[in-house]
């Protein structure tokens, strides 16, 4: 028997009908709970409708600046990006609104947690690993997993039933899941590998076929590793995604069609937009090169890859994933610069670097009668770098003679 079930709620057609299943099968009260991290979906109006579907109460947060400066700035600081390339905007919510829910949950003294994604997503599992990490003795309820329903139609009609005020709007042939990080989209003919994503499938950036033929260039700037700055402009963490997102997106930005591993064990096509965090990761990767010792730099390589898999396995609230982000503010202390990018049809390449914590030296990169560098030093470093490979060729063939 539960009690109060704290509802993850969306006002789409599956977690509306999740509100009423849950009220009807647990005859439990149904509190809802939504997080705008700057999804572009209804939110006005949302609060009426979980009540007319059944909610006794329905909470909705503006989550949007904790989520860019706790959640996807840190992901960015460790440049964590899934299999090399998926900036993790789905994966980088879900922990802040798992964390929201056991909140609600402590406070509203309820004893389940409920969401609504499915059983062979990566998102199911973010959830939960969550709730288990900060809320323990929470049980938690995935309907989509176990209901009857076996189709939107079946869901539709389970609606009209029960009054449930849903939009029957005509339905976007894709399934898409937004944030002020990126977009994912998936479904439709984008199921089939073969073919590639039509127009319609993108939504916040242009084809870099028809971006415009002039380029265009953003300076970056930040501070020990965190953006402060656009073009010159001191701006919030939500500021700065509001500004970089329409520029790069013009420009084609951040478009990317993947085949990736989920952690269910299945492959599967995906494909997102993200021109504010690939404009972001680059040019924060670009200072990193400038600014990082040859070591740290090298390391860090390996750290991103962890992290970048840790948050895409719902790994994010673990004792290790904080001990490499405490790895990763260490060394960020001398991120602090600005990087000029030059935006062309779809490609961001590096314009100018500039950094207080720079380590190139023109002295001792120069070709030219500047030039400090102690050419004599690099003889003797070679002879003793290169001695194994001396030592074992000569032994070689002296083993090989007569052979
Ligand atoms: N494949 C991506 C991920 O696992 C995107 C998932 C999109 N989620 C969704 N509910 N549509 O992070």
């Amino acid at each position: 028997m539960h009690k109060k079930i704290v509802v993850a709620y969306s006002g789409g057609l599956d977690t509306s009908v999740m509100v009423k299943w849950l009220n009807q099968n647990y005859n439990a009260e149904i509190i809802t709970v939504t997080g705008n991290l700057g999804q572009k979906s209804e939110l006005e109006g949302l609060e009426e409708k979980a009540k007319a579907t059944g909610a006794v109460k329905s909470y909705i947060y503006d989550l949007q600046e904790e989520f860019i400066k706790n959640y996807a700035f840190k992901a960015l600081k460790a440049g964590a990006l899934y299999e090399g390339q998926y900036p993790l905007a789905t994966a980088i919510g879900r922990p802040l609104l798992a964390k929201l829910m056991v909140d609600v949950a402590k406070t509203e003294g309820a004893d389940t947690v409920a969401h609504g994604c499915t059983g062979k997503g990566n998102d199911q599992v973010r959830f939960e690993v969550a709730f288990k990490s900060l809320g323990p003795d929470l049980k938690i309820l995935a309907p989509l997993r176990t209901w009857e329903f076996k189709s939107r139609e079946q869901e539709i009609d389970y609606a009209v039933t029960h009054n449930i005020p849903i939009k029957i709007t005509k339905k976007s042939p894709y399934s898409i899941d937004e944030n002020l990080w990126g977009i994912a989209i998936e479904c439709g003919v984008l199921e089939d590998p073969k073919v590639s994503p039509p127009d319609d499938a993108y939504q916040i950036t242009s084809s870099p076929k028809s971006a415009p033929d002039a380029s265009e260039v953003v300076e970056i700037e930040f501070f020990e590793g965190t953006p402060v700055a656009v073009n010159g402009k001191k701006l919030s963490a939500v500021e700065i995604m509001n500004t970089l997102n329409p520029i790069g997106g013009k420009h084609g930005i951040g478009r990317m069609d993947l085949i990736e591993n989920r952690v269910v064990g299945i492959k599967s096509r995906e494909v997102y937009e993200a021109p504010g965090a690939i404009l972001l990761h680059k040019a924060h990767h670009e200072l990193e090169k400038l600014v990082l010792d040859k070591e740290t730099f090298r390391f860090k390589q390996d750290v991103s890859n962890k992290v970048a898999n840790m948050i895409y396995e719902g790994l994010w609230f673990t004792p290790l994933f904080d001990s490499l982000m405490t790895f990763v503010d260490a060394t960020q202390k001398p991120v602090t610069g600005k990087i000029k990018l030059d935006l062309y049809k779809g490609n961001a390449t590096v314009f100018s670097r500039e950094s207080q914590y720079s380590l190139y030296s023109e002295l001792l990169a120069t070709y030219t009668e500047e030039d400090t560098f102690n050419h004599k030093d690099s003889e003797g470093f070679i002879n003793i770098y290169g001695l194994p490979y001396k030592t074992m060729s000569g032994i070689y063939n002296k083993a090989n003679e007569g052979k």
